[in-house]
């Protein structure tokens, strides 16, 4: 089995009363791209301040290489980090803000050179070693920070949320740039970021934290499809909740009754008749059927709205019960608002949980 690079055992850290990161254990593997995912407060930045020696955590103790670090100097560490406002010398050009901490640490003229060409190369900006950080763009900016962090060879790049503040576009190219730059050097990345679809892209694994916990850890299919907890059914891509009550369990199925309506779900937990539950189900797995024609959960909805967006149309539908349901189709047949339709899905498809579901929801 392979040693992981960077582990975390049992650490917390509290300001004051305030729990920040709450019993976090974790494993990364060397050369992974690992990404910590979860809504605004949720520890992320502190999480990654303790991995680099920023924080001292209250409890619990950080192995970098297979030795602990709790006692090591940030620069002792053999990690590094670009943080979201590249904090870049304004000064210097781009040549000497790489070159800038190996020659703090007496690397000779020649050998920081060589090094620093090499990196200008690999970040296409070869042409550019001469300017100073206000000449180029958010995206040249945004790559001098990384090519200064990986110049030193660190084992592991830790990265607070470094495409934060480009705008859509260059995000999404600076997010394919950056996957194929860390699958080409083999260094682990552990990246912060509280955008879904940013850590769905990049990701080998990702880490859904709230509240200063891990939710869950995965992969990117699994997190999106088997999301283990309520949270994390509704903070990656969009899902509809239902509140409901168990009415039947039987050996493969569960009976759940959702207002005047009643759904079949497959039976995976323990639970019995009477107890309240959510049941999630994203709106793409969502279809629109004729009426009782099968065993499958059949509701009917009355259309609200009908919203064509090009690829694919969204539509918003209310059960009897005036709970909502968001559906995805490709199909672009227009539904007349006010109409009454029946949907369906597969049992298989749908998820359910326990939750207080005020605690689990977030925005
Ligand atoms: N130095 C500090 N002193 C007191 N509280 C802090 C300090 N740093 C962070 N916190 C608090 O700890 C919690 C976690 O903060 P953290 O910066 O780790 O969140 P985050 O997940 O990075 O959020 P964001 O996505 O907004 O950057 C927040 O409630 C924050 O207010
Ligand atoms: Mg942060």
């Amino acid at each position: 089995m392979v040693e992981p690079i960077v582990r975390l055992e049992n650490i917390t850290k509290k300001y004051g009363d305030l729990q920040a990161v709450d019993n976090i254990s974790l494993e990364v593997k060397p050369g992974e791209f690992l990404t910590l995912l979860g809504p605004s407060g949720c520890g992320k930045t502190t999480t990654l301040r303790v991995i680099a020696g920023f924080e001292q955590p209250t409890t619990g103790d950080v192995w970098i290489n297979n030795s602990k670090v709790n006692d090591v100097a940030p620069y002792n560490r053999e990690v590094n980090t670009v943080f979201q406002n590249y904090s870049l010398f304004p000064h210097m050009n781009v040549f000497d803000n790489i070159a800038f901490g190996l020659k703090m640490k007496k690397f000779k003229s020649q050998e920081i050179k060589e090094r620093v060409t090499n990196i200008l190369k690999l970040v296409q900006l070869e042409d550019y070693y001469n300017r100073k950080p206000t000449q180029l763009s958010g995206g040249q900016q945004q790559r001098v920070a990384i090519a200064r962090a990986i110049v030193n060879n660190p084992k592991v790049l830790l990265l607070d949320e470094p495409l934060g503040a480009l705008d859509l576009k260059l995000r999404k190219h600076m997010q394919l740039e950056l996957k194929h730059l860390q699958q080409s050097l083999g260094i682990t990345f552990i990246y912060v970021t509280h955008d879904q679809e940013e850590a769905l892209t990049m990701s080998d694994r990702i880490v859904v934290m709230n509240n200063g916990k891990i939710e869950q850890v995965g992969v990117p299919h699994e997190i999106y499809e088997f999301p283990k907890t309520l949270f994390v059914a509704n903070f990656i891509g969009d899902t509809n909740i239902l509140n409901g009550v168990i009415a039947k369990v039987e050996k493969d199925n569960l009976k759940i009754e959702v207002g005047k309506e009643s759904l079949l779900t497959k039976n995976d937990e323990q639970l019995s008749v009477g107890q309240e539950v959510q049941v999630s189900i994203r709106p793409e797995n969502i279809s629109f059927c004729q009426k009782k024609t099968s065993e499958d959960s059949q509701l009917e909805v009355t259309i609200k709205d009908y919203i064509y967006i090009g690829s694919i149309t969204k539509v918003v539908a209310e059960l009897a019960d005036g709970q909502k349901l968001l559906i995805k189709t490709a199909n672009g047949t227009k539904i007349e608002e006010n109409t009454k339709r029946y949907v369906t899905w597969n049992k298989a498809d749908c998820f359910i949980y326990q939750e207080d579901i005020d605690q689990a929801v977030v925005q």
